[in-house]
Protein backbone atom coordinates (compact mmCIF):
# COMPACT_ATOMS: atom_id res chain seq x y z
CA UNK A 1 0.00 0.00 0.00
CA UNK A 2 1.54 3.32 -1.03
CA UNK A 3 2.28 6.22 1.53
CA UNK A 4 -0.46 8.57 0.60
CA UNK A 5 -3.24 5.62 0.82
CA UNK A 6 -2.02 4.45 4.19
CA UNK A 7 -2.18 8.00 5.63
CA UNK A 8 -5.98 8.85 3.93
CA UNK A 9 -7.18 5.21 5.67
CA UNK A 10 -5.77 6.55 8.73
CA UNK A 11 -7.51 9.85 8.67
CA UNK A 12 -10.68 8.66 7.56
CA UNK A 13 -10.59 5.73 10.57
CA UNK A 14 -9.85 8.79 13.28
CA UNK A 15 -12.68 10.81 11.61
CA UNK A 16 -14.62 8.13 11.71
CA UNK A 17 -14.16 7.12 15.20
CA UNK A 18 -14.60 10.87 16.37
CA UNK A 19 -17.78 11.39 13.92
CA UNK A 20 -18.56 8.06 15.70
CA UNK A 21 -18.63 8.78 18.91
CA UNK A 22 -20.20 11.95 19.24
CA UNK A 23 -22.96 10.84 16.33
CA UNK A 24 -25.31 8.71 18.07
CA UNK A 25 -27.13 8.60 21.47
CA UNK A 26 -30.89 8.77 19.96
CA UNK A 27 -31.78 10.69 23.17
CA UNK A 28 -29.26 13.19 23.77
CA UNK A 29 -27.51 14.26 20.55
CA UNK A 30 -28.77 16.68 18.15
CA UNK A 31 -31.21 14.78 16.11
CA UNK A 32 -30.06 16.58 12.50
CA UNK A 33 -26.70 14.47 13.20
CA UNK A 34 -28.03 11.15 12.83
CA UNK A 35 -27.00 10.75 8.97
CA UNK A 36 -24.75 13.11 8.72
CA UNK A 37 -21.30 11.29 10.05
CA UNK A 38 -22.23 8.74 7.49
CA UNK A 39 -23.09 10.96 4.82
CA UNK A 40 -19.51 12.75 5.68
CA UNK A 41 -17.40 9.13 5.78
CA UNK A 42 -19.01 8.41 2.69
CA UNK A 43 -18.09 11.27 0.72
CA UNK A 44 -14.77 10.94 2.36
CA UNK A 45 -14.61 7.49 2.26
CA UNK A 46 -14.86 6.82 -1.86
CA UNK A 47 -10.54 6.26 -2.61
CA UNK A 48 -10.44 4.19 0.17
CA UNK A 49 -13.59 2.12 -0.09
CA UNK A 50 -12.36 0.53 -3.42
CA UNK A 51 -10.28 -0.86 -1.14
CA UNK A 52 -12.83 -1.79 1.05
CA UNK A 53 -11.48 -0.26 4.06
CA UNK A 54 -13.30 2.31 4.97
CA UNK A 55 -16.27 0.13 4.82
CA UNK A 56 -15.12 -2.89 6.97
CA UNK A 57 -14.09 0.03 9.74
CA UNK A 58 -17.34 1.18 9.41
CA UNK A 59 -18.84 -2.08 10.21
CA UNK A 60 -16.81 -3.17 12.71
CA UNK A 61 -17.30 0.36 14.76
CA UNK A 62 -21.25 -0.34 14.37
CA UNK A 63 -21.43 -3.85 15.63
CA UNK A 64 -21.09 -4.98 19.01
CA UNK A 65 -20.21 -8.25 18.80
CA UNK A 66 -17.29 -11.18 19.53
CA UNK A 67 -14.13 -11.05 17.87
CA UNK A 68 -15.01 -14.44 16.12
CA UNK A 69 -18.29 -13.25 14.90
CA UNK A 70 -16.40 -9.68 13.51
CA UNK A 71 -14.46 -12.05 11.39
CA UNK A 72 -17.25 -13.64 9.72
CA UNK A 73 -19.38 -11.04 9.44
CA UNK A 74 -16.83 -8.20 8.60
CA UNK A 75 -16.43 -10.22 5.06
CA UNK A 76 -20.08 -10.51 5.03
CA UNK A 77 -20.93 -7.39 5.06
CA UNK A 78 -18.38 -6.53 2.01
CA UNK A 79 -20.04 -9.20 -0.15
CA UNK A 80 -23.43 -7.72 0.46
CA UNK A 81 -22.02 -4.19 -0.14
CA UNK A 82 -20.65 -5.39 -3.53
CA UNK A 83 -23.28 -7.15 -4.84
CA UNK A 84 -26.33 -6.41 -7.53
CA UNK A 85 -29.89 -5.58 -7.12
CA UNK A 86 -31.56 -9.25 -7.49
CA UNK A 87 -35.51 -9.20 -8.35
CA UNK A 88 -38.14 -10.05 -5.94
CA UNK A 89 -39.74 -13.56 -6.29
CA UNK A 90 -43.65 -12.33 -6.38
CA UNK A 91 -45.87 -14.77 -5.29
CA UNK A 92 -47.93 -13.93 -8.75
CA UNK A 93 -45.22 -12.31 -10.84
CA UNK A 94 -48.05 -11.83 -13.55
CA UNK A 95 -50.08 -9.01 -11.47
CA UNK A 96 -47.96 -8.28 -8.86
CA UNK A 97 -45.30 -5.59 -8.43
CA UNK A 98 -42.25 -5.41 -6.04
CA UNK A 99 -39.20 -3.82 -7.57
CA UNK A 100 -35.71 -5.49 -6.31
CA UNK A 101 -33.86 -5.87 -3.30
CA UNK A 102 -30.93 -3.34 -3.30
CA UNK A 103 -27.32 -3.91 -1.66
CA UNK A 104 -27.00 -1.87 1.98
CA UNK A 105 -25.69 1.54 1.34
CA UNK A 106 -23.92 2.92 4.35
CA UNK A 107 -25.66 6.58 4.58
CA UNK A 108 -29.24 4.31 4.57
CA UNK A 109 -27.71 1.34 7.08
CA UNK A 110 -25.31 3.11 9.32
CA UNK A 111 -27.78 4.73 11.80
CA UNK A 112 -30.02 1.48 11.85
CA UNK A 113 -27.23 0.13 12.94
CA UNK A 114 -25.53 1.96 15.44
CA UNK A 115 -29.00 2.14 17.07
CA UNK A 116 -29.54 -1.69 16.82
CA UNK A 117 -26.07 -1.82 18.29
CA UNK A 118 -26.92 0.86 21.30
CA UNK A 119 -30.37 -0.42 22.27
CA UNK A 120 -30.53 -4.17 21.08
CA UNK A 121 -34.43 -3.70 19.86
CA UNK A 122 -36.88 -5.74 18.72
CA UNK A 123 -37.41 -5.14 14.66
CA UNK A 124 -39.59 -4.84 12.42
CA UNK A 125 -38.08 -5.00 9.04
CA UNK A 126 -40.88 -4.50 6.62
CA UNK A 127 -40.55 -5.94 3.01
CA UNK A 128 -36.88 -7.13 3.81
CA UNK A 129 -36.27 -8.32 0.42
CA UNK A 130 -33.55 -10.69 0.12
CA UNK A 131 -32.34 -9.52 3.64
CA UNK A 132 -29.70 -7.12 3.53
CA UNK A 133 -31.16 -4.92 6.19
CA UNK A 134 -32.37 -8.36 8.44
CA UNK A 135 -29.14 -9.31 9.18
CA UNK A 136 -27.05 -5.85 9.21
CA UNK A 137 -29.54 -5.51 12.23
CA UNK A 138 -28.71 -9.14 14.07
CA UNK A 139 -25.06 -8.57 13.56
CA UNK A 140 -25.58 -5.11 14.85
CA UNK A 141 -27.11 -6.70 18.08
CA UNK A 142 -30.85 -6.73 17.48
CA UNK A 143 -32.21 -9.07 20.09
CA UNK A 144 -34.92 -10.05 17.52
CA UNK A 145 -35.59 -9.33 13.60
CA UNK A 146 -39.42 -10.09 12.48
CA UNK A 147 -39.21 -9.41 8.65
CA UNK A 148 -42.56 -8.89 7.32
CA UNK A 149 -43.14 -9.28 3.79
CA UNK A 150 -46.59 -9.86 1.24
CA UNK A 151 -44.92 -12.49 -0.69
CA UNK A 152 -44.64 -15.77 0.84
CA UNK A 153 -42.00 -17.30 -1.51
CA UNK A 154 -39.80 -14.41 -1.09
CA UNK A 155 -39.92 -14.70 2.32
CA UNK A 156 -38.77 -18.47 1.96
CA UNK A 157 -35.77 -17.28 0.39
CA UNK A 158 -34.83 -14.66 2.71
CA UNK A 159 -34.96 -16.67 5.38
CA UNK A 160 -32.93 -19.36 3.57
CA UNK A 161 -30.11 -16.81 2.66
CA UNK A 162 -29.81 -14.92 6.00
CA UNK A 163 -29.92 -18.25 8.12
CA UNK A 164 -27.23 -19.57 5.44
CA UNK A 165 -25.36 -16.33 6.52
CA UNK A 166 -25.98 -16.13 10.37
CA UNK A 167 -25.56 -19.98 10.49
CA UNK A 168 -22.30 -20.09 13.10
CA UNK A 169 -22.26 -16.13 14.43
CA UNK A 170 -26.08 -14.85 15.38
CA UNK A 171 -28.79 -17.43 17.01
CA UNK A 172 -30.83 -18.64 14.03
CA UNK A 173 -33.83 -17.91 15.94
CA UNK A 174 -33.68 -14.41 16.23
CA UNK A 175 -34.47 -14.51 12.77
CA UNK A 176 -38.61 -14.91 12.24
CA UNK A 177 -40.73 -14.56 9.02
CA UNK A 178 -44.21 -13.26 9.22
CA UNK A 179 -46.05 -13.14 5.58
CA UNK A 180 -48.22 -10.09 5.32
CA UNK A 181 -49.90 -7.48 3.54
CA UNK A 182 -48.62 -4.27 5.85
CA UNK A 183 -50.88 -2.06 4.14
CA UNK A 184 -54.28 -3.11 5.21
CA UNK A 185 -56.01 -2.79 8.36
CA UNK A 186 -56.80 -5.08 11.22
CA UNK A 187 -54.34 -7.73 9.90
CA UNK A 188 -50.88 -7.04 11.89
CA UNK A 189 -49.35 -9.93 14.10
CA UNK A 190 -50.99 -8.71 17.22
CA UNK A 191 -48.52 -10.29 19.36
CA UNK A 192 -46.17 -8.42 18.50
CA UNK A 193 -48.49 -4.93 18.89
CA UNK A 194 -46.80 -2.32 20.99
CA UNK A 195 -43.59 -4.25 21.75
CA UNK A 196 -41.08 -3.29 18.74
CA UNK A 197 -38.75 -0.70 19.15
CA UNK A 198 -37.99 0.06 15.76
CA UNK A 199 -39.36 -0.52 12.46
CA UNK A 200 -37.17 -0.44 9.00
CA UNK A 201 -39.36 -0.04 5.97
CA UNK A 202 -36.57 0.27 3.13
CA UNK A 203 -38.17 0.84 -0.38
CA UNK A 204 -41.61 -0.05 0.39
CA UNK A 205 -43.94 2.66 0.65
CA UNK A 206 -43.57 3.68 -3.36
CA UNK A 207 -45.53 0.50 -3.74
CA UNK A 208 -48.51 2.09 -2.44
CA UNK A 209 -51.12 4.12 -2.81
CA UNK A 210 -52.61 7.04 -0.77
CA UNK A 211 -55.10 5.47 1.42
CA UNK A 212 -52.36 2.40 1.63
CA UNK A 213 -49.49 4.03 3.19
CA UNK A 214 -51.89 5.97 5.45
CA UNK A 215 -53.38 2.32 6.79
CA UNK A 216 -49.27 1.20 6.37
CA UNK A 217 -48.28 4.04 8.85
CA UNK A 218 -51.01 3.82 11.60
CA UNK A 219 -50.19 -0.41 11.96
CA UNK A 220 -46.66 0.85 12.28
CA UNK A 221 -47.59 3.08 14.59
CA UNK A 222 -49.41 0.18 16.31
CA UNK A 223 -46.97 -2.19 16.36
CA UNK A 224 -44.20 0.32 18.20
CA UNK A 225 -43.59 1.06 21.92
CA UNK A 226 -43.95 4.12 23.04
CA UNK A 227 -41.08 6.33 21.43
CA UNK A 228 -40.21 3.62 18.78
CA UNK A 229 -37.84 4.56 15.54
CA UNK A 230 -39.13 4.22 12.47
CA UNK A 231 -36.81 3.99 9.52
CA UNK A 232 -37.93 4.51 5.90
CA UNK A 233 -36.47 4.61 2.54
CA UNK A 234 -38.65 5.64 -0.30
CA UNK A 235 -38.42 6.77 -4.29
CA UNK A 236 -38.31 10.85 -4.73
CA UNK A 237 -39.75 11.91 -8.04
CA UNK A 238 -37.54 10.99 -11.33
CA UNK A 239 -36.85 12.92 -14.47
CA UNK A 240 -39.47 11.24 -16.35
CA UNK A 241 -42.01 11.81 -13.15
CA UNK A 242 -41.23 15.25 -11.75
CA UNK A 243 -44.10 15.83 -9.42
CA UNK A 244 -44.66 13.59 -6.25
CA UNK A 245 -47.52 11.70 -5.73
CA UNK A 246 -48.84 8.18 -7.14
CA UNK A 247 -48.53 8.23 -11.33
CA UNK A 248 -49.23 5.40 -13.37
CA UNK A 249 -47.42 4.69 -16.99
CA UNK A 250 -46.78 2.36 -19.45
CA UNK A 251 -43.67 0.90 -21.10
CA UNK A 252 -43.88 -0.63 -24.41
CA UNK A 253 -41.23 -2.72 -25.66
CA UNK A 254 -40.90 -4.18 -29.41
CA UNK A 255 -39.50 -6.86 -29.97
CA UNK A 256 -38.30 -8.33 -33.79
CA UNK A 257 -36.65 -11.39 -34.26
CA UNK A 258 -36.59 -12.17 -30.56
CA UNK A 259 -34.33 -8.85 -30.23
CA UNK A 260 -35.51 -5.39 -28.10
CA UNK A 261 -35.89 -2.99 -30.59
CA UNK A 262 -37.44 0.24 -28.79
CA UNK A 263 -38.74 0.52 -25.51
CA UNK A 264 -41.12 4.20 -24.43
CA UNK A 265 -42.67 5.30 -21.31
CA UNK A 266 -45.98 7.10 -21.66
CA UNK A 267 -47.44 9.09 -18.56
CA UNK A 268 -51.08 7.37 -17.96
CA UNK A 269 -54.26 7.64 -15.86
CA UNK A 270 -55.33 5.43 -13.18
CA UNK A 271 -58.24 4.25 -15.09
CA UNK A 272 -56.08 3.57 -18.62
CA UNK A 273 -53.61 1.04 -16.79
CA UNK A 274 -56.68 -1.02 -15.25
CA UNK A 275 -54.57 -1.22 -12.41
CA UNK A 276 -55.89 -0.06 -8.52
CA UNK A 277 -52.53 0.32 -6.64
CA UNK A 278 -48.91 0.46 -7.80
CA UNK A 279 -48.39 -2.62 -5.85
CA UNK A 280 -49.93 -4.09 -9.25
CA UNK A 281 -49.37 -4.65 -12.73
CA UNK A 282 -50.43 -5.46 -15.81
CA UNK A 283 -48.84 -7.04 -19.43
CA UNK A 284 -50.68 -7.18 -22.26
CA UNK A 285 -48.76 -9.22 -25.19
CA UNK A 286 -49.68 -7.92 -29.07
CA UNK A 287 -47.52 -10.38 -31.44
CA UNK A 288 -48.17 -10.33 -35.16
CA UNK A 289 -45.24 -12.43 -37.64
CA UNK A 290 -41.83 -12.05 -36.40
CA UNK A 291 -42.88 -8.77 -34.20
CA UNK A 292 -43.89 -9.03 -30.53
CA UNK A 293 -45.20 -5.08 -28.75
CA UNK A 294 -44.96 -6.02 -25.24
CA UNK A 295 -47.09 -2.94 -22.78
CA UNK A 296 -46.52 -3.34 -19.32
CA UNK A 297 -48.86 -1.01 -17.13
CA UNK A 298 -47.36 -0.26 -13.14
CA UNK A 299 -47.21 2.22 -11.45
CA UNK A 300 -45.19 3.91 -8.45
CA UNK A 301 -45.66 6.67 -5.56
CA UNK A 302 -43.08 8.85 -5.74
CA UNK A 303 -42.14 11.10 -1.98
CA UNK A 304 -40.65 14.22 -0.99
CA UNK A 305 -40.26 15.17 2.35
CA UNK A 306 -43.09 17.49 2.56
CA UNK A 307 -45.30 14.84 0.78
CA UNK A 308 -44.07 11.77 3.54
CA UNK A 309 -44.66 14.01 6.22
CA UNK A 310 -48.08 14.55 5.57
CA UNK A 311 -48.35 10.88 5.73
CA UNK A 312 -46.70 10.89 9.06
CA UNK A 313 -47.90 13.47 10.47
CA UNK A 314 -49.25 13.14 13.66
CA UNK A 315 -48.30 10.04 14.24
CA UNK A 316 -45.01 10.44 14.03
CA UNK A 317 -42.47 13.32 14.36
CA UNK A 318 -39.59 13.32 12.09
CA UNK A 319 -35.74 13.07 13.64
CA UNK A 320 -33.38 13.40 11.02
CA UNK A 321 -33.67 13.23 6.48
CA UNK A 322 -31.46 12.99 3.87
CA UNK A 323 -31.45 12.12 0.18
CA UNK A 324 -29.35 9.24 -1.46
CA UNK A 325 -28.66 9.10 -4.99
CA UNK A 326 -28.32 6.19 -6.56
CA UNK A 327 -27.78 7.49 -10.57
CA UNK A 328 -30.75 8.63 -12.59
CA UNK A 329 -34.34 7.93 -11.59
CA UNK A 330 -32.59 6.15 -8.80
CA UNK A 331 -32.66 8.76 -6.01
CA UNK A 332 -34.38 8.00 -2.78
CA UNK A 333 -35.56 9.73 0.34
CA UNK A 334 -33.83 8.18 3.95
CA UNK A 335 -36.26 9.48 6.70
CA UNK A 336 -35.74 8.20 10.72
CA UNK A 337 -39.49 9.50 12.49
CA UNK A 338 -40.20 8.25 16.32
CA UNK A 339 -43.45 7.44 16.87
CA UNK A 340 -46.00 9.81 18.33
CA UNK A 341 -47.21 8.18 22.17
CA UNK A 342 -50.41 10.51 22.71
CA UNK A 343 -52.19 11.39 19.58
CA UNK A 344 -55.35 13.21 20.61
C1 LIG B 1 -38.20 -2.95 -3.51
S1 LIG B 1 -38.25 -4.29 -2.38
C2 LIG B 1 -37.12 -3.68 -1.14
C3 LIG B 1 -36.38 -4.80 -0.45
C4 LIG B 1 -35.38 -4.36 0.61
N1 LIG B 1 -36.04 -3.72 1.73
C5 LIG B 1 -34.32 -3.46 0.04
O1 LIG B 1 -34.25 -2.29 0.43
O2 LIG B 1 -33.55 -3.93 -0.80
C6 LIG B 1 -39.84 -4.14 -1.64
C7 LIG B 1 -40.16 -5.22 -0.62
O3 LIG B 1 -41.39 -4.89 0.04
C8 LIG B 1 -42.28 -6.01 0.00
N2 LIG B 1 -43.65 -5.47 0.04
C9 LIG B 1 -44.25 -4.71 -0.90
N3 LIG B 1 -45.49 -4.36 -0.50
C10 LIG B 1 -45.66 -4.88 0.75
C11 LIG B 1 -46.73 -4.87 1.69
N4 LIG B 1 -47.87 -4.23 1.41
N5 LIG B 1 -46.58 -5.52 2.86
C12 LIG B 1 -45.41 -6.18 3.14
N6 LIG B 1 -44.37 -6.24 2.28
C13 LIG B 1 -44.48 -5.60 1.09
C14 LIG B 1 -41.87 -6.72 -1.28
O4 LIG B 1 -42.29 -8.04 -1.36
C15 LIG B 1 -40.35 -6.59 -1.22
O5 LIG B 1 -39.75 -7.56 -0.40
Amino acid sequence: MKPNNLKTIITICSAFVSLSAAAFSVDEVNPDSLFAPFKMLYSLSKSAETENFAVSEYVKTCISTTEDALKKCVPVFLKLIGEPNSPITEDDPYTMESGYSFPPHMVVQGPLLQLCSKIKPIVFDIGPGSGNDSLMALFAGARQVIAVDIHEKQLAACKARVSGILEGCVELSKFVTVKRDFSVAGKVPTQYVGKIQVINANKVLHFLDESETTTFLANAHSMLEDGGHLFVTVSMPTQAHETAGVVYYSKTTVIQNRQIKSQTFTAISKEDSGLISPRFKREVVRQSGNMAKVIMYQGRHFHTLETLQTYLSPLFEIVDSTTINCGVGNEFLSVIARKVSAVR
